[in-house]
This record gives C-alpha cells, structure tokens and sequence, in this order.
C-alpha cells in the first residue's frame, strides 16, 4: 500500500497514519516529524527549518523533497509507505511522481481528510504527545487514562506540546494550506487516485472510512448468477 494523508494541519493525518501503520505494517513518514527530529537532535538540517517551522510557512522544496527522497530509499519502505504532510504544493507532489516513476512505483491513493477550519483550531489547541513513543493525546478527545502515563508505552509525566501548536502559527498553517496545499487536489483528481473522507467524523469512524476508500473497487460481475425457476 502507497498511500498519501492530505489535509489542513489537525485534520489527523498523524492519528489516522499511526493507525494504519501497525494494519498495513508499513512505515509513517511524516514531513514535520522528520524536521522536528532534527531539531531536537540539533542537526545542520534541524538549524536551518527550526524558526520556519516556528512561524508555521512552508520549508523550501529543494530541502524537503531531499529529506523525503531520502527516506523513500530506505529498505522499510519497499512494500508501501504512508506519507503524512507531503507533498504540499504541487512542485513537491511533481517531485513524488518523479521519484516514485523512477523507481517504477506507483501511488495507490491520496486520501484527503477534509475538516472545517472552526474544528482544527480546537483540536490543534488540545493537543499533546507522548515525548517517548510519540502517541498523540487531547484534552477533550482523547485523554491517557493516567493523566501521568502514556496509554501505550507507560512513560511517566513525558508530555509534551508542540510549540508552532499557538493561535497565531495556526493562522499561517491554515493559510498555507488553503494557499498552496489544496491546489494539488486536483493534481490528483486528475490522476483518478483522490478519495476523501469526513476528518469530522470521531476518530474510529474516520479509520473505518479510510480503510472502505482503500478496497480495491469490485468489478462488475460478467457472469451473474442464473435467476431461479425459469
Ligand atoms: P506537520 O507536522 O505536518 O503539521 P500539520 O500539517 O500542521 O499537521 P498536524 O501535525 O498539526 O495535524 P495532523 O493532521 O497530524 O493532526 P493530528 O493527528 O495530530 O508540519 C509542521 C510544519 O513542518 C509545517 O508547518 C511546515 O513548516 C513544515 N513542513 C511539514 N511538511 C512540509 C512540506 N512537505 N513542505 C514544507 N514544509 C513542511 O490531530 C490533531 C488533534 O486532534 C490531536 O490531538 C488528535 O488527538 C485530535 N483528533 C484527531 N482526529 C480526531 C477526530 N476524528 N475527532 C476528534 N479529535 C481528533
Ligand atoms: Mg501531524
């Protein structure tokens, strides 16, 4: 499975992709992860996106598709991947298509989250991982059942909050998204390959729409069944 999560930032593509990585056994790669890893490791690539990232714009394309080309070589990546947060302009998912044509691969579907802007300033706001294993929490929604531990790892009191997560960085993210991510919906409409799911819909809800989007459409039976009786 070859799969893109697109969507406005808290639409959860990184819920929904963590999900779907333990089902399908294949890598999450997301862009912002990648980057924010960098910083925290406080590598050459971390300096330079780190006050980028701070101001929620996009890094430059020529970083990002390396990073990201980077990573599709890798070996976990031969049977499928789930990209999260790239491309996100239409020189990056050119890029993609460049790169996947290369190695003689093909995407099997963008799935678009599609979310109101009203719901993602909430969700964004709420929202804390856990600083070890990386589950994502919110205050409303989701919440560890020890407010100390994480859920899935058992870390103790390893919370943490994303610091682009403040009102007016989610202005410029959400602008940027309408600006310069949207565009390439139709990018892939056009290959036949875009589905879209309710982002609005509660979590589980949302999982079992991307998982009915991904089945392989039937074809249309060529030979029914004879009727009875005649
Ligand atoms: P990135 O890390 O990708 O951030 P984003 O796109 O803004 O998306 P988020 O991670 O904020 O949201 P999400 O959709 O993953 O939502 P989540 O699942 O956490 O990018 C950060 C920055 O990196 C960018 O601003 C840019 O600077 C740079 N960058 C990244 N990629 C780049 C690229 N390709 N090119 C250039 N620059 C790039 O969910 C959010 C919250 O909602 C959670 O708390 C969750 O629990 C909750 N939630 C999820 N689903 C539901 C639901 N159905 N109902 C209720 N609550 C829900
Ligand atoms: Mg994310």
């Amino acid at each position: 499975m070859r799969l893109i999560l697109l969507g406005p930032p808290g639409a959860g593509k990184g819920t929904q992709a963590r999900i779907l990585t333990d089902k399908y056994g294949i890598p999450h790669i997301a862009a912002g992860d990648l980057f924010r890893d960098n910083i925290k490791n406080g590598t050459p690539l971390g300096k330079k996106v780190e006050s980028i990232l701070k101001a929620g714009t996009l890094v430059p394309d020529e970083i990002t598709i390396n990073m990201i080309a980077d990573r599709l070589d890798q070996p976990d990546c031969k049977n499928g991947f789930i990209l999260d947060g790239f491309p996100r302009n239409v020189a990056q998912a050119e890029a993609l298509e460049k790169m996947l044509k290369a190695k003689g691969i093909k995407l099997d579907a963008v799935v678009q989250m599609a979310v109101k802007d009203a719901e993602l300033i909430e969700r964004i706001s709420g929202r804390f991982t856990c600083g070890a294993c990386g589950e994502g929490y919110h205050d409303k929604f989701k919440k560890p059942h020890d407010p100390h531990a994480c859920d899935k790892c058992g870390a103790k009191d390893d919370f943490v909050r994303r610091p682009d997560d403040n009102a007016a960085t989610v202005k410029t993210r959400l602008d940027t998204y309408h600006t310069q991510t949207a565009p390439i919906l139709p990018f892939y409409e056009s290959r036949g390959i875009l589905k879209t799911v309710n982002g609005m819909a509660p979590m589980n809800e949302v999982t079992n729409q991307i998982l009915a989007a991904l089945e392989p459409k039937k074809s249309p039976d060529r030979h029914p069944a004879p009727k009875k009786g005649g």
